[in-house]
């Protein structure tokens, strides 16, 4: 089946990496608003029997879910046989449980949303924590790649001496397959989140790491809380300012520069989100 690619809005730099890559045809839309703020959307390629492939990272999602649905849509209304979206990072994994009675439990909601619209998802590392695989919400097949060898390689060939952190529990999944990969010793670290940007971080004896260039592995960088705390209390045992890696650039408000500002040596992303600090690609993970 012949395969045809499009890029969501700005997705376009990926996109082109994984057509150059699968040697797939590139699809041409036109996506725009309307003067009352409606969604436009037209598929200028011919997607007729063809495997329609759209590319649609998911940080801050409420804006790209109508314009992602729509085209969906559209593809399947023109006769595409199947629609596969690729989302490196897929949003509303976090609130996965009901903390406080009367909340949503988004992570179904969205879920049902992206299952109604799409065959097939391929996705980056998403925040499975009380849940074990996306299955348990997502209704179409799913396909999951991780990064974690992408990143061994990064720190193995770039770090000289690391200490692998995980700033929490639900960490450990990544940060020790990192570790492993990477010939590095790693400790996690114990958080309490209070709030959307109040966390609390515990660090353990990390004395005998003190020559160690400690590097902090996440797969979420939002807020930055979870970094930044960690760098204040790593600061106090006395050790080297950390490299930061996350997965998801997400940097909510001003959070990439607060991280830089509150000491961290460099930050480190893959990029499953276009941002400056990108320096891991990871696009193969994603071909079909
Ligand atoms: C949550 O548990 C994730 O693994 C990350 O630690 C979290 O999303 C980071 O969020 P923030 O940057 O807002 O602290």
């Amino acid at each position: 089946m012949k395969k045809i690619v499009f890029a969501l809005p700005g997705n376009e730099i990926l996109t082109e990496i994984l057509i150059h890559k699968e040697k797939a045809e590139k699809g041409f839309i036109e996506i725009r608003a309307f003067p009352d703020g409606e969604t436009y959307v037209r598929i200028l390629s011919d997607v007729k029997d063809k495997k329609v492939i759209l590319v649609c990272t998911l940080h801050n999602p409420d804006s790209k879910l109508l314009p992602l649905y729509f085209m969906a849509k559209t593809a399947k209304e023109l006769g595409a046989k199947t629609v596969t979206l690729i989302a490196p990072y897929l949003s509303y994994m976090r609130q996965d449980t009901v903390f406080q009675p009367g909340e949503a439990v988004t992570s179904t909601y969205f879920a049902h949303i992206i299952s109604s619209m799409a065959d097939t998802l391929i996705t980056i590392d998403p925040h499975l924590h009380r849940r074990s695989s996306l299955s348990e919400i997502y209704t179409i097949p799913s396909r999951v790649e991780h990064a974690a060898n992408h990143i061994s390689s990064w720190v193995k060939y770039t770090i000289e001496n690391p200490i692998l952190i995980g700033p929490d529990s639900e960490s450990e999944q990544w940060v020790s397959e990192v570790a492993k990969n990477a010939n590095a010793p790693y400790i996690i670290l114990t958080k309490v989140r209070h709030g959307d940007r109040d966390v609390e971080i515990s660090v353990p004896l990390i004395e005998k790491y003190k020559d160690f260039t400690p590097v902090l592995v996440d797969d979420i960088i939002s807020t930055g809380r979870t970094m930044i705390e960690t760098i204040k209390r790593l600061k106090t045992a006395g050790m080297k300012p950390p490299i930061c890696i996350g997965v998801h650039a997400v940097f909510a408000g001003n959070a990439y520069q607060e991280i830089l500002n509150s000491g961290a040596k460099e930050i480190i992303t893959c990029n499953t989100i276009p941002h400056e600090s990108n320096r891991i690609d990871i696009s193969d993970l994603l071909l079909i």
